[in-house]
């Protein structure tokens, strides 16, 4: 018996010697030490909140424009009932109409797009990419996920999957107050769809963030987080011949894609707090992941902010934004609640532009903290952006406005920060 013991002793000992700090860190990440009471929020010098932006996931900046692009579901009870994305299965019958936004960062009006030929009433908005063809810089392509449920599917039978999610493609022109919608890409690879990179109007990268979308199997999905997620590579041709390979499966619970500079491709594995720094292999339609970088929250969409003042001081302030949910646990039991109300936290972290290059001395760092908020200005942060201020007319002074969009927030939030003390 004694030695039972003692060997049981040893072999725990060991395994809280090789655990612990991994352990340690996932608490962290996940906000289980963080509580709501002594919530610490970190807030630029003023804030603004955008009209009309309710449960908008994503948010995207198109340089040439100088406008940010969103969808949002428009409804927070709607949103609340059905989001297959945060396991919000309950209300199938009654999903959001949500809509493509537009946002002028100079006057903070967001305004909708009116979507033409768009034959449905349901679109239950989440990610989204912006595609403009290097030879017609006036136009747009917007690809965005729409998790429809499955009218195929019925409570008796496990046949069907609940939610039918698919990609829909809509053609605008900058400037305009509409887009029209060309296409719907739906393949049975496409299951539980969170995040999109359009390679052009035609083709995109999309991640998997679960295998499975229900039950008790999502359940150890979310306990143990296995690689059991996937980042697919889908080209369209015509609308009957859709193609899809697997491009990573190394990312456990690949989340949110952006672009970093130069064609690097961002992912992230949202519950481990962790960006992934990958290159597109155009020959064989995979990605090779040079390194990644942990956070102490989870992080969501990354975003690459590229400073285009950077040569009026020689001060560089690009870098890359990883938002989040500040406590990861409050997100299963609130996003679902109907009135909105229920605190979800947020936390942005930032990382300086050499941290995206594999062996550089930054590629070690700790992303630092550039906004936090207990879910009283903003609810649960999923992305944040950076648009700079031009310094001719700011005073001289380096400033940009963050936005920080919820996707089930309801609205955005612009908090104005001062780049050499937030940035550096
Ligand atoms: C579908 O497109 C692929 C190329 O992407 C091609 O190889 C294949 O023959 C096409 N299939 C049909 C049925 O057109
Ligand atoms: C794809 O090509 C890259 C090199 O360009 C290689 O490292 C990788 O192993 C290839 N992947 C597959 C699945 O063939």
């Amino acid at each position: 018996m004694a030695v039972i013991l003692y060997l049981t002793t040893i072999v725990v000992a060991w395994l809280l010697a090789i655990l612990y700090a991994p352990v340690k860190q996932q608490i962290t990440v996940l906000g289980l030490l963080r509580p709501l009471e002594s919530w610490q929020n970190v807030h630029g010098i003023e804030n603004h909140i955008i009209q009309d932006t309710i449960a908008c996931e994503d948010l995207h900046y198109h340089e040439q424009s100088g406008l940010l692009y969103s969808a949002c579901q428009g409804d927070l009870v709607k949103a609340a009932g059905w989001f297959p994305g945060a396991w919000s299965l309950d209300y199938p019958k009654n999903p959001a109409s949500g809509s493509l936004v537009v946002i002028d960062p100079k006057t903070m009006k967001a305004r909708k797009l009116s979507l033409e030929n768009f034959y449905s009433d349901i679109f239950v908005t989440h990610g989204i990419s912006l595609y403009t063809p290097p030879d017609d810089q006036k136009t747009i392509y917007i690809l965005a996920i729409n998790h429809l449920p499955n009218p195929l599917w019925t409570p008796t039978s496990s046949e069907h999957s609940k939610a039918a999610s698919r990609v829909e493609v809509f053609v605008h022109k900058i400037g305009s107050n509409k887009a029209k919608h060309i296409r719907s890409i739906s393949h049975p690879l496409i299951r539980t769809p969170n995040d999109l990179l359009a390679l052009s109007e035609n083709e995109f990268l999309v991640t998997n963030d679960h295998y499975y979308l229900d039950g008790y199997m999502r359940l150890v999905e979310e306990l143990f987080h296995p690689a059991w997620t996937d980042l697919l590579h889908v080209h369209a041709n015509d609308a009957d011949n859709v193609t899809a390979t697997v491009s990573l499966t190394s990312v456990p619970g690949n989340n949110g894609l952006g672009w970093g500079p130069n064609g690097q491709v961002l992912t992230s594995d949202a519950t481990a707090g962790s960006i992934y720094f990958a290159d597109f292999q155009d020959h064989n339609k995979t990605l090779s992941v040079s390194h990644s970088i942990q956070a102490d929250g989870v992080v969501d969409n990354p975003f690459f902010f590229s400073d285009p003042y950077a040569g009026v001081d020689g001060k560089d302030y690009s870098g890359y934004l990883l938002p989040g949910i500040g406590r990861a646990g409050d997100f299963l039991t609130n996003y679902k609640d109907p009135t909105g109300k229920a605190p979800l936290t947020s936390l942005v972290y930032f990382l300086p532009a050499s941290a995206g290059k594999k062996d550089s001395e930054d590629s070690g760092k700790k992303p630092i903290l550039v906004f936090s908020d207990d879910g009283s200005s903003l609810r649960g942060a999923t992305t944040a952006v950076i648009v700079a201020i031009d310094p001719a007319t700011n005073d001289g002074k380096r400033q940009g406005w963050l936005f920080v969009t919820g996707v089930i927030a309801p609205h955005m939030l612009a908090t104005k920060i001062d780049f050499p003390t937030t940035l550096a």
